[in-house]
């Protein structure tokens, strides 16, 4: 917001990521977020506190606070709940509140009540966030659409004004701009996660069936890949996804569909997630039958941490809770990621992590490669066998020259093929 030219004043509830990010340093790993972070300090349009009495003042309020997976796997709103209640003395008439997180549908309307009621004339309108990590800040610079949901009359056409002055750089760079209701707009974030979900899972699905009958799910995919209506993208059979949306998204919405009584609707996403986590099963059964049956004693060197590459993001990340059952299983677990070993350490101490890949790779009777970095895509194998005490690997992400591996003297077992 700051590149774009606005003032800036960004609250968090953390104090110490803000004060990292008010001494110029990004609180987590993402591509050219450094960058942008500096030129918006040196521009000064940007401020970072802890204290919501310096939002008065802002016309533009937004919301973008973490919304957890639950006990029950519906969405924890208390995050939004605190932020709204927080924020919402500093909020006059004629403002607006802008919803970024991903809600439960029915979020907006409830919190636009109660925003009207505490302060007539400000206005509660939900703009989705479809930004990737990894991408994030040319997602948000120039994203692929925007979605405006607002509430109907003049207050809708406000927001919409005022929203457009907001984006105006991307909109006049062309970037479509959707008009629809709270309710649509709370919809179409959780649907597109749901399906981009359902087609990986989809992939993951033809890769079971390839493995049993000797097919190429790669090949396959390239092939339905070139009918239009398909699309190649999103149909790379692998460990599936992990993070801090697709899994939780996926569960908080059937949640909420059971709770608006259409819980048949979306009772697909069940097998969604089912098929998704066999993955990390079948993959912990690979590494057994490929060390002979028996994990304890035996040495494995894990490449990659974070649930997908350019992030150092672990949250439900299939490579470290692939990386953490090897090592309940007795498996010593080398484990090493270009970005993610602080991150991953947080959450399982017990593992044993090494700085560079040679380390990890050093000794190793199996190699797992269970994210994609480009790092893993140059290993040169021939190199990596003179380190290995076994030339094994297990390729999850399909992301290796199975040629290359196997001329160099490797077993390699990619997914589905
Ligand atoms: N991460 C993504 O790629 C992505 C993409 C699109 C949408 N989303 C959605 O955006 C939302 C945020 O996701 P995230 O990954 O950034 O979550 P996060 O948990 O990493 O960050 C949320 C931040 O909100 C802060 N916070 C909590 N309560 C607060 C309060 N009362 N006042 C001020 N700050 C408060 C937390 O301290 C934390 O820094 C979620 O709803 C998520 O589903 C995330």
């Amino acid at each position: 917001m700051a590149k774009l030219g606005h003032d800036v004043v960004a609250v968090d509830v953390d104090p110490a990521k803000i004060e990292q990010l008010a001494a110029g340093e990004a609180p987590f790993f993402e591509p050219g977020l450094p960058e942008v972070l500096g030129e918006a300090l040196a521009s000064g349009r940007i401020r970072f506190t802890t204290e919501m009495a310096d939002v008065a003042g802002s016309q533009v309020h937004f919301l973008a606070v973490g919304t957890p997976q639950g006990p029950t796997g519906a969405a924890d709103l208390r995050y939004v709940d605190a932020a709204m209640a927080a924020l919402t003395p500093y909020v006059s008439a004629g403002e607006f509140v802008v919803g970024k997180s991903t809600v439960p549908v029915g979020t907006a309307a409830r919190l636009g009540a109660d925003l009207s009621a505490a302060v007539p004339g400000a206005t509660l309108v939900w703009n989705p966030e479809f930004l990737r990590e990894g991408f994030a800040v040319q997602d948000t610079i120039s994203p692929d659409r925007f979605v405006y949901g607002v509430p109907e009359g003049a207050d809708g056409e406000r927001a919409v004004a005022t929203l457009d002055e907001v984006y105006a750089t991307a909109l006049a760079d062309g970037t479509p701009r959707l008009v629809m209701d709270l309710p649509t707009a709370e919809l179409v974030k959780i649907s597109a996660n749901a399906f981009l979900a359902t087609k990986i899972s989809f992939i993951n699905a033809m890769a079971e069936i390839a493995e049993v009958v000797g097919a190429d799910v790669t090949a396959l995919a390239d092939a339905i890949g070139h009918d239009a209506r398909i699309g190649r993208k999103f149909l790379n059979a692998g460990l599936g996804f992990g993070g801090g949306c697709l899994p939780k998204d996926i569960r908080a919405f059937q949640a909420r569909a059971d709770e608006l009584g259409v819980g048949e609707s979306l009772a697909f996403l069940a097998d969604v997630d089912a098929t998704n986590l066999r993955r990390r099963a079948h993959v912990v059964e690979l590494a057994e039958e490929l060390l002979g049956g028996v994990l304890a004693g035996k040495r494995v060197a894990v490449l990659g941490l974070a649930f997908k590459p350019n992030s150092d993001d672990v949250r439900d990340s299939p490579a470290l809770d692939i990386a953490a059952r090897l090592h309940e299983l007795g498996a010593t677990v080398a484990a090493y990621d270009p970005e993610a070993v602080v991150t991953a350490r947080r959450l399982h101490p017990e593992l044993e992590y090494a700085e560079t890949a040679e380390e990890a790779l050093t000794g190793a009777d199996l190699v797992l490669v269970l994210t994609e970095w480009d790092e893993f895509r140059r290993l040169d194998p021939g190199a990596v066998a003179s380190l290995v005490a076994s030339p094994v690997v297990v390729d999850g992400r399909n992301c290796l020259d199975r040629d290359a591996w196997r001329a160099a003297g490797f077993t390699h077992r990619g997914m589905g093929r």
